[in-house]
């Protein structure tokens, strides 16, 4: 299956639909948020009817592709299949907080051929094609490619990163790491949306990013963003990220930078063990 420009815009065009989708259910009130693993794990009504959505126009346009959506959560049979994330960003979302995504990646099997992550409140489009390079479109229509910046060393880089939602509940919860790069990055900061933190190394507004405990529907699109943008995104180890690993590091391809990362997160994680 070759995906095309066209293919491309149809996904983009159900992916702002979505996106309209929600902007409208959360100006109307009543999100009705409940919690799904735990209290803090979070569900909107918007979450469920969004992901309907994008399945029924997705399913309207190509019939024979499956799906995996992170509110219906079951494994696709299908070789080609879509991973969703309705609201990527819930707790924002559900506290009106105006950065989450609506997210959208084609795979074959586990190799990610499209990936779109739409900024909610803004209309930014991000979307890579593989081979293709990764672009952001702004709500006039205007577009520009993408490329990761260039800083080469953590004093240089400002990283993003998240906290898995059963923190609280075990000690390995990312604070070791969040501690570590605090004192030896330019900057941390937690942005609430792994979507967007992976498309912001794709745009070259931050240079890294690492998380564990994430999801296919959370980092596939951006995955993909971050490599046709020039980065690197790898496990915990430095082996290529695959689909369901649940450990990520993303960055700009500097391998000073990349290095450091995974170095960093390794003596976070030593002094985490120790502690045990
Ligand atoms: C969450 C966000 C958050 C990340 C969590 C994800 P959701 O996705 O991407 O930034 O830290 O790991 O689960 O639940 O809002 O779709």
């Amino acid at each position: 299956m070759i995906i095309t420009q066209q293919d491309a815009e149809v996904v983009i065009a159900v992916a702002l639909d979505a996106a309209g989708l929600v902007q409208r259910m959360r100006r109307s009130g009543g999100l009705e948020v409940k919690s799904k693993s735990n209290d803090i794990d979070l569900v909107t009504a918007a979450d469920v009817a969004c992901e309907h959505f994008i399945r029924e126009a997705l399913a309207a346009r190509f019939p024979a592709v499956g799906l995996l959506g992170e509110e219906s959560n079951r494994a696709p049979t299908e070789e080609y299949f879509w991973v969703v994330d309705p609201i990527d960003g819930t707790t924002n979302y559900a506290n009106n907080l105006p950065h989450c995504a609506v997210n959208i990646a084609l795979q074959h099997q586990e190799e990610t051929l499209l990936g779109v992550t739409v900024h909610l409140a803004m209309d930014w489009v991000y979307y890579a094609r593989r081979g293709a390079g990764a672009f952001v479109r702004q709500p006039n229509g205007s577009e520009e490619r993408l490329h990761v910046n260039q800083a080469d060393r953590l004093r240089r880089a400002l990283l993003t990163t998240g906290f898995p939602s059963t923190r609280g509940e075990v000690a390995d919860d990312n604070t070791a790491e969040f501690t570590y790069f605090v004192q030896h990055a330019s900057d941390v900061r937690v942005l609430g949306s792994a979507a967007l933190d992976l498309a912001f190394v794709a745009a070259g507004i931050s240079a890294g990013y690492w998380e564990f405990g994430i999801n296919p529907w959370d980092v596939a699109p951006g995955a993909l963003l971050v490599r046709e943008a020039g980065g690197l995104v790898t496990d915990y180890e430095g082996a290529p990220w695959t689909l369901y690993g649940r450990r990520l590091v993303a960055s700009n391809g500097q391998p000073g930078l990349h290095d450091a990362l995974l170095g960093g997160i390794r003596t976070a994680r030593q002094t985490l063990l120790a502690a045990d």
